[in-house]
């Protein structure tokens, strides 16, 4: 048996990105300055886990640390974590004020209920599925109650994600729904969503965003307001 964060998988993603990091860098990190749909969400994002107040921003599977940097501006103290040395040798060079760790989703190096809030941003796009109620079970242990998660990936109608051959290594891309439900397996419930069509030079997929939070209530006790319960 491999140790969770030695697996065959894990190691052939971290040897892809480690392989790309400059050139990824180099195409990516000004990319939000393009993205006003993902801006908002990102701005709604830290909203939320600041008006909740209940620990920092980890930007999980981070690269070369743009849209942590892009989190912190707006607010919540926020670092990165990456399974690739080489994004976190880049990441910070880029941003030496901010704190950038080495380490993988599938076993955080994180106290139960520290964060405030967890951003995945096109990082859970390479878990095989069948990994991801794991991965989705982690990030509730280290969200604290009220916490919230953002997560970015490529969308599809199809109810069963989709094998494609991502330009660094194999990935999946999932229908908003089916992500959702695996969320809400997992614990979370939903917030909010958004999809748009791709650009001209991107990918032919759509791309998604689900924002879901940690119930404050303990399980059995469903807490299912949606957010800022105040209308009439
Ligand atoms: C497509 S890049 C996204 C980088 C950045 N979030 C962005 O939006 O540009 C995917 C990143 O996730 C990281 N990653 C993939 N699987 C991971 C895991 N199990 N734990 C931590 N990071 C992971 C990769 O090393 C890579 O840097």
């Amino acid at each position: 048996m491999f140790p969770v964060t030695e697996s065959p998988v894990l190691h052939d993603i971290r040897a892809a990105y480690d392989a790309v990091a400059p050139l990824y860098a180099e195409l990516f990190s000004n990319v939000l300055e393009t993205l006003p749909m993902e801006r908002a969400m990102l701005a709604a994002f830290a909203e939320l886990v600041q008006a909740h107040n209940a620990g920092p921003v980890a930007d999980i599977g981070c690269g070369p640390g743009h849209v942590t940097a892009h989190m912190h501006a707006l607010g919540p103290t926020t670092f990165g974590i990456d399974l690739s040395a080489e994004m976190i040798a880049l990441a910070r060079r880029a941003h030496p004020d901010l704190r950038f760790d080495e380490g993988s989703m599938t076993a955080l190096d994180l106290a139960d209920e520290v964060l405030g809030g967890i951003l995945a941003f096109y990082s859970i796009i390479h878990t095989p599925p069948r990994q991801l109620p794991a991965v989705f079970t982690e990030f509730q242990r280290v969200l604290a109650p009220g916490g919230h998660l953002l997560l970015g990936f490529f969308a599809g109608d199809n109810p069963l994600p989709q094998e494609f051959d991502h330009k660094v290594t194999l990935a999946y891309r999932w229908s908003s729904d089916s992500l959702a439900e695996l969320l809400r397996q997992a614990g979370f419930v939903e917030v909010g969503r958004l999809q748009r069509e791709p650009h001209q030079d991107e990918r032919q997929f759509p791309q998604a965003q689900l924002l879901v939070r940690k119930p404050l209530a303990p399980p059995g006790a469903a807490d299912t307001r949606p957010e800022h319960d105040t209308g009439p």
